[in-house]
């Protein structure tokens, strides 16, 4: 059976000691609930080690939002999978619509950087998703299907089995403006019908497949009612406890 998670991706935001605070937060609001899905906390580089230090609730663990496409050496500023992995991450998101258009990831550098992921024991949280012209265009399936393709399909069946997707439409990213229970739906049953095709029906039930876009304590009972939606990947409400509480108590 696949699992449900509610991951919060942090961005850009937060000072150390903020961040600390959250996490304490949102570990002692878990602590008093029985969440019925995994938690995942996405920090800055910089935060990770405390946070890991920090939450001890059962169903919780921690993210790196990138990581590098190389082993190690001479790239300045550049963190790696294993340095990551030492810090006590289990996860890290990869691919994020703002990485891919901020800073140049191509599927190329995905693809090593899964690699990397994977072979230095990290679960990738894959991002896929289209802009709005593209599904204004009627492209927006074979966008996300090309994306999975490029970056992911070189993986044996059992690697493919650790990764988690977030189909998250760049239109609805910080825009206020989700995706509808029906198009989610739509897009994750095409997706989870293209992993079918390429690795069998135990590899697509299993995948964890969550959306991202404007997702909050207002939406996210509807999204996550629908079969194929597994979970959120959660950016702006994710910065409160209250507000990524209030999701996670969705499922
Ligand atoms: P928002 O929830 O702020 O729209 O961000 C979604 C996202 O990009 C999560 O990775």
């Amino acid at each position: 059976m696949r699992k449900n998670i509610v991951a919060g991706n942090w961005k850009m935001n937060l000072t150390l000691q903020e961040g600390i605070a959250l996490a304490k937060d949102v570990n002692s609001r878990v602590s008093a609930i029985s969440p019925k899905c995994e938690i995942v906390l996405g920090t800055p580089f910089t935060h990770i080690t405390e946070v890991v230090k920090t939450v001890d609730a059962p169903k919780i663990s921690v993210a790196a939002q990138n990581c590098a496409n190389k082993v190690s050496g001479a790239y300045t500023g550049e963190v790696s999978a294993a340095m990551v992995k030492s810090t006590g991450a289990q996860y890290v998101i990869l691919g994020h619509s703002e990485r891919r258009a901020y800073y140049g990831e191509t599927s190329e550098t995905l693809k090593e950087k899964t690699d990397l992921a994977l072979a230095n024991g990290l679960l990738p949280i894959f991002c896929i998703g289209e802009v709005l012209e593209e599904r204004e265009a009627g492209k927006h399936f074979d966008v996300v299907k090309q994306q999975i393709k490029e970056a992911l399909f070189h993986l044996s069946a059992e690697a493919f089995g650790k990764i988690v997707l977030a189909y998250e439409p760049v239109w609805a990213i910080g825009t206020g403006k989700t995706a509808s229970a029906a198009q989610a739906q739509e897009m994750h049953a095409v997706i989870r019908g293209l992993l079918k095709e390429q690795y069998g029906a135990e590899v697509a039930d299993n995948c964890t497949i969550l959306y991202g876009g404007s997702c909050n304590a207002g939406n996210a009972k509807e999204l996550f009612s629908n079969p194929d939606v597994d979970g959120g990947l959660i950016g702006g409400a994710s910065l409160k406890a209250e507000d990524f509480l209030a999701i996670i108590s969705a499922f």
